[in-house]
């Protein structure tokens, strides 16, 4: 499964992301996470890049195209990935587009999560992410037991430098200017698709599973897609808030919690793949063995059964030439006797023919002889 998470910054792709990771054990890509893990290491892409995230700008492409290949390269992307953050402009979009094709890997779906704006500076403002674990939390809809503290490993609560309203303001206006275009860009290809990102975390999710399994899955691909409901060019469903069912659920890190948090996901995923792997492998190693040996004896099977055939064809034809031979005997002896009976005939008519000729001229002499007298 190939898929991209579209949507405005704080509309959930990161919370959303997690959760498909768990669901179909494919790792997420969050350009996002890769860079604040570059610059919390310090290293000299995360210098190059800071600047332009703290001004709520995007990261120059050179440095964003090469980060995603490697990481695309990476083998737990073999069999699919999402997409978080990524691409974020026409440009990335087409460069995506030319790598998976080069990899024979095209994309599959574009997913938007649409949330109203209005909804996103309380998100953002309110996000607070475990400096040791990752998990997310919301300080409005979602916060955690103890102030600062994470309900799930005790770690330090922080907030993202760029989720200040400022800079909050510079990413949804980079986000209008940039990457909203892309949901045309993807529609063009039939790949777009919309979900409500309003309401439980959970539903969202449902809904998201719904529409990746209508999609991709090719037996349900002729049911109605998602989109008849929340066709792409309306108003998104909005759905109630409810503070309650939006709490975090186990697992779902962080956005903060960057490349440990992959690692830890693609670890997690492969742990759990192997097993199946193996018995996948042997079996396929079992059934190659096996095909030579199964084609040679097909073979002979099939040998066998053509003989069978060939001797009872035999068996059956043997009798049939008998009685043709026999009917042809009879049918000559028939006509020899016929033809000796028609001789037999002509000889007498001949004979009878020839008496009668000697009486005639016996009779014609004697009445002559009586004329002479
Ligand atoms: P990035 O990290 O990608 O940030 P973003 O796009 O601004 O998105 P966010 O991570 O802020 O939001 P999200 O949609 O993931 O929401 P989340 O699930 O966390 O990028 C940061 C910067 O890096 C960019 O500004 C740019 O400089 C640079 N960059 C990254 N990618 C780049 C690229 N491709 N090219 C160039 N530069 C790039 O949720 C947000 C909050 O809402 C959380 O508190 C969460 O708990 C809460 N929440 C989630 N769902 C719900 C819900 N249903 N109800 C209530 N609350 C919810
Ligand atoms: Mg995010």
């Amino acid at each position: 499964m190939r898929i991209v998470l579209l949507g405005a910054p704080g509309s959930g792709k990161g919370t959303q992301a997690k959760l498909l990771v768990e669901k179909y054990k494919i790792p997420q890509i969050s350009t996002g996470d890769l860079l604040r893990a570059a610059v919390s290491a310090g290293t000299e892409l995360g210098r190059r890049a800071k600047a332009a995230m703290d001004a709520g700008q995007l990261v120059s492409d050179d440095i964003v195209l090469g980060m995603i290949q490697d990481r695309l390269s990476q083998p737990d992307a073999k069999n699919g990935f999402i997409l978080d953050g990524f691409p974020r402009s026409n440009p990335q979009a087409q460069a995506l587009d030319s790598m998976l094709a080069r990899l024979g890997q095209p994309l599959q779906l574009a997913l938007l999560v649409d949330v109203d704006p209005s909804e996103l500076m309380k998100r953002l403002t309110g996000r607070r992410t475990c400096e040791k674990c990752g998990q997310m939390y919301n300080v409005y809809f979602s916060p955690p037991k103890v102030s600062g503290v994470c309900d799930k490993c005790g770690g330090k609560l922080m907030q993202r430098s760029d989720d200040n309203e400022e800079t909050i303001g510079k990413r949804l206006k980079v986000y209008e200017e940039q990457t909203a275009p892309l949901i045309s860009y993807y529609r063009m290809q039939n790949k777009l698709r919309r979900v409500a990102g309003v309401g439980s975390m959970q539903d969202i999710a449902r809904e998201i599973s719904h529409v990746i399994e209508q999609h991709i899955h090719p037996l349900s691909a002729l049911k109605p897609a998602i989109t008849a409901a929340t066709p792409s060019g309306a108003k998104p469903r909005l759905v109630a808030q409810n503070k309650a069912a939006a709490a975090p659920q186990a697992g779902t890190g962080s956005a903060g919690g960057a490349r440990v948090t992959l690692a830890a996901h693609a670890g997690e995923s492969a742990k759990k793949a192997a097993p199946k792997k193996k018995v996948a492998a042997k079996k396929k190693a079992t059934a190659k063995k096996a095909a030579p040996k199964k084609a040679a004896a097909k073979a002979v099977t099939k040998k066998k059964a053509a003989v069978k055939k060939k001797m009872v064809g035999k068996k059956k034809a043997a009798p049939k030439a008998a009685t043709k031979k026999k009917v042809a005997a009879k049918k000559k002896t028939v006509a020899t006797k016929k033809k000796v009976a028609v001789k037999k005939k002509t000889v007498a008519t001949k004979k009878k023919v020839a008496v009668k000729k000697k009486v005639a001229t016996k009779k014609a002499v004697r009445k002559s002889a009586r004329g002479r007298r």
